[in-house]
C-alpha cells in the first residue's frame, strides 16, 4: 500500500492467499482406532485444544445407518480430548430438498448461532452433494466462514461434488444460484459408506468419471469400460478405484488449470451440464444429476460427432459406457423446448463469453464458444435415434 501514491492515482493492495486441503480415502472411519477423521481436523492446525465441531448429517444417511450419531459420539470421546462435539446432529433433509429452500442452510446457521461455532471451530457435514453444498453454503457465510469438514456419502459427492471448493442452494428456479466459493479443511472419503446407496444412486456417480475422463484421460475411460461389469455388481473396490481416479483428476484440475474460483468464462468440467442443469430442473429433480450428467454428454457427444468434431467409434463408445454402467441416455425433457434456454443460462452463470467443451477425441477436451441451435436440434433426434425410444430412466436391476 503506497500513501505516496495517495495524491496521484488510486491506492492499490495486492495479495495473494495460500490455499491447500487433503482428500482422505479410508473404509470405517468412525473405528474409534481409525485416525483419519482425527487427522483432517488436526491437519487444520487446530493446536493443542480440541477441535470442536457442528455435526450435520443428511436424513437419508440417517435412516441408513441409525448408529451413526452414537458411533460418532464414541469416537470422540475416543479422540482423547482432539475432537469435540458440539452437540447432537442437526439433521438436513437428503437429496435435493436440502438446497431448494433456504431452510436447511438456515438450520445450520442457527445451530452455528446458538452452539458457539467460532471461524476456529468447525462445521462436519456427514452426506450427499446436495447436503453437502447447502451445509457448505452455511458454514461459508457464517462469521464469514467457519471451517468446514466434509464427509460425502455418496459416488457423486465422494469423486465431484463434495470435493472441489464451490458451495450453493438453489434460487429464483436456477441450480447453485446462490452460494459461495470456499475451500474446505479436509475431505475424509469413508467408501463403507456407499453401500447403502440405492442402485441409482450408486450408478449415478460414475457419469462424472466418464466425464473427467472423456476430457483428460482416455486410459481412464478405458479402465472405465474394464471396470463396468464390476461396478454394476456393486463391487465396492471397483468403486474406489473409479472414485480415487475422478477424484485425482478432479483435484489436478483445481490445482493445475489455474482459476480455481472461476473467473474466466471456461469452465472445462462442466462438459455436458449446460443441457444436464436444465433437465434436472425441467424434470423437477425427478433425474438425478448424475443421471443428467450422462444424458448431456451423450447429447454433446452426438452433436460433437454430427458437427464432424468427433469420429463415429468415439461416439459410439461413449454411448456404449453409459449403457454399459446402466445409465440413461435420454429422457422425455430432451424434447421440451425449453432445454435450449439452458445455453444462455449457462453462459449467464458465469458471464462473458459462451464457453461450452466438447470433445474431439477420447481424453480431448476442446472449447467452442458457438452451438448451433439448428444442429443441436438434430442431435436430440439422433440421440433417440440410436438410444431407442425416449424413455424414463431406466430402474436397473443389479445384474450379478
Ligand atoms: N459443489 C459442487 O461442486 C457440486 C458438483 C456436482 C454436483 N453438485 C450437487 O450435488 C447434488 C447431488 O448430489 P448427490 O448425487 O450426492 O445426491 P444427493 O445429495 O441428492 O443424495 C441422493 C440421495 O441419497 C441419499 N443418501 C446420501 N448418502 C447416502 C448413503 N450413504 N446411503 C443411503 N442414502 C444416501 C440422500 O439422502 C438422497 O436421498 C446436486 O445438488 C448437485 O448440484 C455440487
Ligand atoms: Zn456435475
Amino acid at each position: 500500500l503506497s500513501l505516496n501514491g495517495a495524491a496521484e492515482g488510486p491506492l492499490t493492495a495486492a495479495f495473494s492467499i495460500d490455499y491447500g486441503y487433503a482428500v482422505h480415502f479410508t473404509r470405517d472411519a468412525f473405528a474409534p482406532s481409525n485416525a483419519t477423521l482425527r487427522e483432517a481436523f488436526a491437519g487444520e492446525g487446530a493446536g493443542p485444544a480440541a477441535a470442536r465441531a457442528l455435526p450435520v448429517i443428511d436424513s437419508g444417511v440417517l435412516a441408513a445407518w441409525p448408529g451413526l450419531p452414537a458411533k460418532l459420539r464414541a469416537y470422540a470421546e475416543a479422540s482423547e480430548g482432539r475432537l469435540q462435539l458440539a452437540g447432537e446432529p442437526v439433521v438436513l433433509p437428503g437429496g435435493e430438498a436440502a438446497k431448494q429452500s433456504e431452510a436447511p442452510a438456515r438450520q445450520v446457521l442457527d445451530a452455528i448461532n446458538e452452539r458457539g461455532i467460532d471461524r476456529h471451530s468447525y462445521v462436519l457435514v456427514i452426506g450427499g452433494g446436495a447436503v453437502v453444498d447447502a451445509a457448505g453454503y452455511a458454514a461459508g457465510i457464517a462469521h464469514r466462514g467457519v471451517r468446514l469438514v466434509r464427509m460425502p456419502t455418496t459416488v457423486l459427492a465422494q469423486n465431484d461434488a463434495g470435493i472441489g471448493v464451490k458451495n450453493g442452494i438453489n434460487g429464483y428456479g436456477k441450480k447453485n444460484f446462490i452460494g459461495t466459493f470456499a475451500p474446505p479443511a479436509a475431505v475424509v472419503n469413508d467408501l463403507e459408506l456407499l453401500t447403502t446407496l440405492d442402485d441409482r444412486d450408486w450408478r449415478a456417480g460414475a457419469s462424472e468419471a466418464v466425464k473427467v475422463a472423456l476430457l483428460k484421460d482416455r486410459a481412464f475411460f478405458n479402465e472405465l469400460e474394464t471396470l463396468a461389469p464390476a461396478l454394476n455388481a456393486r463391487d465396492l473396490d471397483a468403486m474406489e478405484r473409479l472414485v480415487r481416479r475422478c477424484a485425482a483428476l478432479h483435484m489436478g484440475h483445481i490445482e493445475g488449470n489455474g482459476d480455481p474460483f472461476e473467473l474466466g468464462s471456461a469452465r472445462p468440467l462442466d462438459f455436458g451440464h449446460w443441457s444436464a442443469h436444465k433437465l434436472e430442473a425441467l424434470s423437477d429433480t425427478r433425474l438425478r444429476h448424475g443421471e443428467a450428467v450422462a444424458i448431456g454428454i451423450a447429447l454433446d457427444v452426438t452433436y460433437a460427432h454430427l458437427a464432424g468434431m468427433l469420429a463415429a467409434e468415439p461416439w459410439q463408445a461413449v454411448l456404449d459406457l453409459f449403457t454399459a454402467l446402466g445409465l440413461p441416455l435420454t429422457a422425455p425433457e430432451l424434447d421440451d423446448p425449453r432445454l435450449l434456454d439452458g445455453l444462455r443460462e449457462f453462459r449467464e452463470h458465469l458471464g462473458g463469453l459462451l464457453t461450452v467443451t466438447l470433445i474431439d477425441g477420447l481424453g480431448s477436451g476442446v472449447e467452442v464458444h458457438e452451438i448451433d441451435h439448428q444442429l443441436m436440434h438434430r442431435a436430440i433426434g439422433r440421440l433417440q435415434e440410436v438410444a431407442g425410444p425416449t424413455g424414463d430412466v431406466r430402474e436397473c436391476a443389479v445384474t450379478p
